[in-house]
């Protein structure tokens, strides 16, 4: 709620208000795995901060080419840079970063495991869009299995008097440990979306997340699970929101963008000063060493 709260703060400021904040400070962007949002949102944030970027978007060009650990990466950079954000594609590793950094880690999202940040803006997103994180039903559709933003954003939801409706084909209903953490009576598993849809203040789509399976045809078989159409919204709430982590793949009908539930451009785009209040906590935490 401090982030939630900073971040409407930092969407308010004049930007040379805020152009001084991270001067002199150097943060390292380290993606071992493809993304436009989350990097240049990050990248954004640092810019209008006044603060200085190192890193790569692609480990192709680094010495983990030649066997270096991630270990030795984060002990390197830590010398390198006052905050470490990092995207990787296995489960763990963004803590496995903190453990052995004296700096402070971001996990900009670990494999099928979480993505905070996007959790972060999520909440942000949904907080301006209704007013409140109460007294709210909000419908997850897609791969819940494997996407990392539904596990962050539906165990920060637990938190809220939300109730949280999982809609998914059997293969890919959200994993057991997550589902645990909200209280029984807030949760509803479905495979059909078309008994929700009336009842939902928000339905998060994401896409099927073809880089988590290992076996091809397992991903043939679901990819094409579902698709939202704007005919399918004939009888939503007046004030109902359709939110999505993008990339999307088919799973968003183009026509939709056009419609007043769609929130995932204005979702994206709260990614900025949602970063920019992060950094801005973190410049304050002091070397652990
Ligand atoms: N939402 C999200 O993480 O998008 P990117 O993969 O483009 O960063």
């Amino acid at each position: 709620m401090r982030i939630l709260s900073k971040a409407s703060e930092m969407e308010g400021l004049d930007p040379r208000e805020k152009s001084d904040i991270l001067r002199g400070k150097t943060i390292a962007l380290l993606f071992f795995e493809p993304s436009t949002r989350t990097r240049l949102s990050f990248e954004s944030a640092v810019q209008n901060l006044g603060g200085k970027l190192i890193g790569f978007s692609n480990s192709g060009g680094t010495s983990i080419t030649k066997g270096e650990s991630l270990i030795d990466t984060i002990k390197t950079i830590e010398r390198y840079a006052d905050i470490i954000i990092i995207r990787h594609p296995l489960m763990g590793s963004a803590r496995l970063a903190a453990q052995v950094s004296k700096k402070p880690v971001i996990n900009a999202g670990d494999g099928a495991n979480q993505h905070p940040t996007q959790t972060l803006l999520d909440l942000y997103t949904i907080q301006k869009s209704f007013n409140r994180l109460e007294r709210l039903k909000v419908g997850f559709i897609g791969d819940l299995k494997y996407s990392r933003t539904v596990h962050s954003l539906s165990t920060a939801l637990s938190h809220f008097d939300v109730e949280q409706v999982f809609i998914s084909p059997p293969e890919l209903r959200l994993p057991e440990y997550i589902v645990k953490r909200i209280s029984p009576e807030k949760v509803f598993e479905s495979d059909s979306i078309f008994q929700w849809l009336g009842k939902l203040d928000v339905l998060y789509a994401t896409r099927i997340q073809r880089e988590r399976f290992v076996d091809p045809l397992e991903y043939e078989k679901v990819k094409n699970a579902y698709r939202i159409t704007k005919g399918m919204l004939s009888d939503v709430k007046p004030t109902f929101r359709l939110m999505h982590p993008l990339p999307r793949v088919d799973e968003l009908s183009y026509e939709l963008d056009s419609t007043p539930y769609a929130l995932y451009f204005d979702q994206l785009a709260n990614g900025i000063p949602v970063r920019e209040a992060i950094l801005t906590i973190l410049r304050d935490v002091k070397d652990e060493g």
